[in-house]
């Protein structure tokens, strides 16, 4: 049995995972779930999470072998780059599965050892969840679907003391696009957006911090963006995807 906190990340052999396994260390044993090892956390659990056993196996490992568990990070997750009569049935699944199948079963398992370090859970969703964006219809469903299970868990599991964050991020420098499901070119990528992994993971650590946080739009004006498109500017913006991603070209 570990005497120090222990933080269970998902997703940190990459990107955002990653910069949250930097930014938790101080406070915090962290174990990581992926199938390749962050180098960086204190120990590693290897496993498919789109596969039901793989993940069921990780989080037996997880009770078994480390007793506690005070903060779940649910940030392993696929991008999906094409329209809805290019993206295969499998490939939905298979995005479903990781996005949100995925943490919603671990959360599942792992919430009574949650409510007894009356812990936390971080759900990283997207800003995909709060604003259409065309040729990115099966993320934006998947990422809608785990930020309203996490606004809605936030609540449930608030009343048996465990506090629930859904953080919200716009583009992020990780490399995310290279390894999405891709049928089409992401013309400008999130690779080279210009927003750090690291200052978003100092911002996670802030709102963690905070206990009268709820919620993380991070960069924040991705928020009020949102809003205005919606409200004033969509059908400027819809025909602006539509030559951006050439969904008229094929
Ligand atoms: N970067 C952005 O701009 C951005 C914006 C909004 C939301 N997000 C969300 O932030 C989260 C992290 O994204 P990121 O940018 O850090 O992406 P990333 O660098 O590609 O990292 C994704 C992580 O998920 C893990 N993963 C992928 N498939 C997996 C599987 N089948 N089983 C286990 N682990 C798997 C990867 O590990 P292995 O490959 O080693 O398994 C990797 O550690 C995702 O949920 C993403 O949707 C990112």
């Amino acid at each position: 049995m570990n005497s120090r906190k222990i933080a269970v990340v998902t997703g940190g052999s990459s990107g955002l995972g990653s910069a949250l396994i930097d930014a938790l260390k101080n406070d915090y044993f962290v174990v990581n779930i992926s199938r390749s090892a962050a180098t960086n956390a204190d120990a590693n659990i290897a496993a498919d999470l789109t596969v039901e056993a793989g993940r069921l196996n990780a989080v037996n490992e997880i009770k078994n072998k480390f007793g506690r568990i005070d903060l779940l990070v649910n940030n392993a997750g696929i991008g999906a780059y094409g329209t809805f009569e290019e993206l295969a049935m499998e490939e939905i699944r298979r995005l479903f599965e990781i996005d949100l199948f995925a943490p919603i079963e671990m959360t599942r398992i792992l919430m009574p050892e949650l409510q007894k370090t009356s812990g936390t859970v971080i759900n990283i969703a997207s800003m995909a969840a709060k604003i259409h964006v065309p040729a990115m219809g099966g993320y934006c469903a998947v990422k809608a679907a785990f930020a309203m299970f996490s606004e809605t868990l936030r609540v449930e599991a608030g009343i048996k003391g465990v506090r629930v964050i859904t953080v919200y991020p716009g583009r992020v420098n990780t490399g995310f696009s290279s390894r999405a499901i891709k049928y089409r070119e992401v013309p400008n990528t999130p690779d080279n957006s210009g927003v750090s992994p690291h200052d978003f993971a100092a911002s996670v650590i802030k709102t963690l911090k905070n206990p009268r946080r709820k919620r993380l739009f991070f960069p924040w004006w991705y928020r009020p963006g949102a809003w205005l498109v919606k409200l004033l500017l969509e059908e400027y913006y819809n025909r602006k995807n539509i030559q951006y991603w050439k969904l008229n070209d094929k």
